[in-house]
């Protein structure tokens, strides 16, 4: 019996033909699309699921199918979708779709003639990154890249401005249907399991949560930010981290959530009012972070610069499995030249015992550790305040590389997106 209906797969090969087209996102092109609005939480969930399968495989999926994707987009999307059941063992060949078996697409990957070519397509990479993986992660490459290639849970953030606890939120949920539970690492983090769509629940009309990855919220746990304090989040988007800062603080003290991106700054000020927090000031840099004196003035007295940089977003894969394609080998070097300039900048207002937190959803040195003993080569006045230091070693080594230093995840090991974040502050002694 198939799981999945021809309704669905119809309905994933029409989103994927619009990413295709349109260069979308998986997630941007399913918010919106007409086609997905009135359909129940299971089959909404069952389209959802196939087309960041599809899409998360097509850089795979285009080596083994070749001549088979030629013809209009909407051929190639249904030829695609198709591909990726067969893959998985969903579906079945059949007549209407020039789709080889499973047992033909596995070879057609297994007669690649490179094993650097073999490895990038069986793992659905460019081949330069397939190259960054191994180099970053050795014998563990492969093992990293399926965890990138699994679904992602769905994770939520107890909003504590709006409830009690976590415990309560997970009491609410259950009440109105949803499979809540807590997760692993983080005391904020809830998962819902099932295909109940929590965005139609009063617990979420009340504002008693986000949806947030947990490694977002233990990247807010890294920060650390002072009830009371001043926190800068210098790239706040449309404000996921912001929000909970905001609430870490219990809404206290004062939050300067900044970014360049208008549009992402218009989502966190929609965001804002349900989520309760009145301690965040949103405000734009219209002509980039030089030069902006708001910025300047709020950044040299915050105990906190948050810096959630700009990445290739190589951990976020199962979330955004267009970010696969999404960069090359330039753009990520143009990103590192950005992380670099807002550490820089940052590095230059940190006062007293303050503290940059630097972070990034990426699982390359290049962004991650590189950039911050680059950094610290820089500025022999930064040092780095070890995770443990924060958190305590029993919080802390989890969800640490091996020296306890940064706070590093894995979606193998943690079941988080990938996930990095240093934590520098100026030497006590100079
Ligand atoms: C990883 S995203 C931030 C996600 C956000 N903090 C959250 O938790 O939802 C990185 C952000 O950096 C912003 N950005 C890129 N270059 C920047 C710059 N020079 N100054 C400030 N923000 C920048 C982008 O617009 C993007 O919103």
């Amino acid at each position: 019996v198939n799981e999945i209906s021809r309704d669905v797969e119809h309905l994933a090969a029409e989103v994927v033909r619009e990413c295709l087209q349109d260069g979308r996102g998986a997630g941007a092109v399913m918010a919106r699309h007409p086609l997905l609005q009135g359909l129940g939480d299971d089959q909404k969930a069952a389209v959802a699921r196939l087309v960041v399968r599809t899409v998360g495989a097509l850089p795979r999926l285009q080596v083994a199918l070749g001549d088979r994707l030629a013809g209009p987009a909407a051929r190639r999307a249904r030829v695609l979708v198709r591909a990726a059941l067969v893959e998985s063992g969903d579906r079945e060949v059949s007549p209407d779709l020039p789709v080889p078996s499973r047992g033909e697409l596995q070879s057609a990957l297994a007669a690649i003639p490179g094993e650097r070519e073999r490895f990038a397509a069986t793992h659905a990479v460019p081949g330069w990154l397939g190259d960054a993986f191994r180099a970053a992660f050795g014998d563990e490459a492969a093992h990293v890249l399926a965890g990138l290639a699994e679904p992602a849970p769905r994770t939520l953030r107890a909003n504590l401005l709006r409830v009690g606890s976590r415990d309560e939120l997970i009491g609410r949920l259950r009440a109105e249907g949803v499979d809540a539970a807590p997760a692993r690492f983080a005391a904020t983090a809830v998962h819902v399991r099932g295909t109940r769509d929590v965005f139609r629940t009063t617990a979420f009309a009340d504002g008693c949560f986000e949806q947030q990855d947990e490694a977002s919220q233990l990247a807010v746990l890294a920060t650390a930010p002072p009830p009371g304090g001043r926190v800068l989040d210098l790239c706040c988007g449309s404000g996921g981290k912001t929000l909970a800062l905001a609430a870490a603080m219990r809404n206290r003290g004062a939050v300067l959530a900044t970014d360049v991106h208008a549009g992402r700054m218009r989502e966190l000020r929609r965001r804002l009012p349900r989520s309760g927090a009145d301690n965040v000031r949103p405000h734009e840099l219209a002509d980039g972070i030089d030069g902006d004196a708001t910025l300047a003035a709020f950044a040299r007295r915050a105990d906190r610069i948050l810096i959630d940089a700009p990445c290739s977003g190589t951990g976020s894969w199962r979330r955004r499995p267009e970010a696969r394609t999404a960069i090359d080998a330039r753009g990520l070097g143009e990103m590192r030249a950005t992380q670099a300039a807002l550490l820089d900048r940052a590095a230059g207002w940190l006062a007293g015992s303050a503290r940059i937190v630097y972070a990034t959803c990426s699982l390359l040195p290049d962004e991650n550790e590189r950039q911050v003993e680059a950094l610290l080569e820089r500025r022999g006045d930064l040092e780095v305040v070890r995770l443990a230091e924060i958190l305590g070693n029993e919080v802390a080594l989890p969800i640490s590389d091996p020296a306890g230093a940064f706070l590093s995840l894995r979606p193998d090991r943690h079941g988080t997106d990938g996930f990095f974040a240093a934590v520098l502050r100026r030497r006590r002694s100079v």
